[in-house]
């Protein structure tokens, strides 16, 4: 199959329309059959619910070109899992079982030309949502609903690729107790967008969200969860209620103790003892894992042995480790690597 013409090498994270897309819709209580469509434009009513009350949710995982010239997800399964419960949260009808991965397959499949050759550095981001398409003035759940799934081919989520960024603590809050901090809901993205911006403006990558109840605790980052490596060289990442259960988060404990032989704890984490940390990153599916240099706290900077030249010697083994799996270089555990026939 040949390749789109595409410069893979120097694509950024931005949206670049492919040939086909999935579209299903839920109506009178049941999913229609679902169908892979050219037409990228949604023509819904001037008061769908997901225009008035914001009833949408997502997810995010790539397909990757293995070595041998293959093509995979990683773990959709969990993404599958994911949606349904982020969609369960905000009343929204939940995916037959198989039917996000079929989606998924098909998706790929038809776009295969765009998805990114073996080594260029880019990938197939894919992104599933849901949303409530019928109207809704009341403040209620829609009764009609449009999954989708579109991709985009990507390259790496922040400039500069593997290059350490700086963040900053952020004075706004992104997620309450009990709240939607741990669905992948649109609002908590719409929510996040001043504050992205204000950081943005000062010269800062993305924000720290601390706990908001205590503003003592540190929850995650607007798009990606945090990592830190301590001194004597365990990883650890923070628990919290109201932070996304990432799927990479979660692989990279598993890496992190089954693969390179360290301990990995997830636990909370005070802002205080970040300063005492070897190494910190951001991972996530956009992410990957994104070292960062430095956070600057209020004027306080912390700044991590690893330094703003390259990634600490940790984070570059889990990232090597985790995209070498990724991409079929390192044998996978059981069920994390799933083929896209074509
Ligand atoms: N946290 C937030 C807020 C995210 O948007 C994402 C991206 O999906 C993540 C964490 C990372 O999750 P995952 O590793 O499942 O992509
Ligand atoms: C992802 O990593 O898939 C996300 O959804 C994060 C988003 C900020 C692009």
């Amino acid at each position: 199959m040949e390749k789109k013409d595409i410069d893979w090498g120097n694509l950024g994270f931005g949206y670049i329309k492919t040939d086909y897309r999935y579209v299903s819709n839920f109506k009178d209580g049941k999913w229609d059959d679902g169908e892979i469509t050219t037409d990228d434009k949604v023509v819904l009513s001037e008061c769908a619910g997901v225009l008035q009350y914001a009833q949408t949710v997502f997810e995010g995982l790539k397909a990757y070109t293995t070595e041998d010239g293959r093509i995979v997800t990683f773990r959709p399964d969990l993404n599958a899992e994911r949606l349904n419960q982020s969609a369960a949260r905000l009343e929204m009808p939940t995916l037959p079982d198989g039917r996000f991965i079929d989606a998924v397959e098909k998706t790929i499949k038809a776009n295969a030309a765009f998805v990114p050759p073996y080594g260029s550095g880019a990938t197939l981001y894919v992104r599933p949502y849901m949303f409530g398409s019928n109207p809704v003035i009341g403040v209620k759940p829609a009764d009609e609903y449009q999954f989708r799934i579109l991709v985009t081919p990507v390259g790496p989520y922040f400039k500069g690729g593997a290059k350490p960024i700086v963040i900053k603590v952020s004075d706004f809050d992104r997620a309450a107790p009990h709240g939607t901090g741990n669905i992948k809901a649109g609002l908590n993205y719409a929510m996040s967008l001043h504050a992205i911006v204000t950081a943005h403006e000062e010269g800062f990558a993305e924000n720290m969200y601390l706990d908001a109840a205590t503003r003592t605790k540190v929850e995650e980052t607007g798009g990606a969860n945090f990592l830190f490596v301590t001194k004597d060289g365990k990883v650890v990442t923070p628990k919290s209620n109201s932070i996304l259960p990432s799927i990479t988060r979660r692989s990279l404990i598993q890496v992190a103790r089954d693969y390179l032989g360290l301990e990995a704890e997830e636990r909370e984490i005070t802002l205080e003892e970040v300063a005492d940390m070897a190494e910190c990153g951001l991972c996530g599916t956009a992410a990957v894992i994104s070292p960062v240099g430095k956070i600057n706290d209020h004027g306080k900077e912390i700044c991590f042995p690893s330094g703003m030249e390259e990634m600490g010697p940790v984070t570059k083994k889990l990232y090597d480790t985790l995209t070498g799996i990724q991409m079929g270089r390192i044998e996978a555990p059981e069920g994390w690597v799933h083929e896209i026939k074509l």
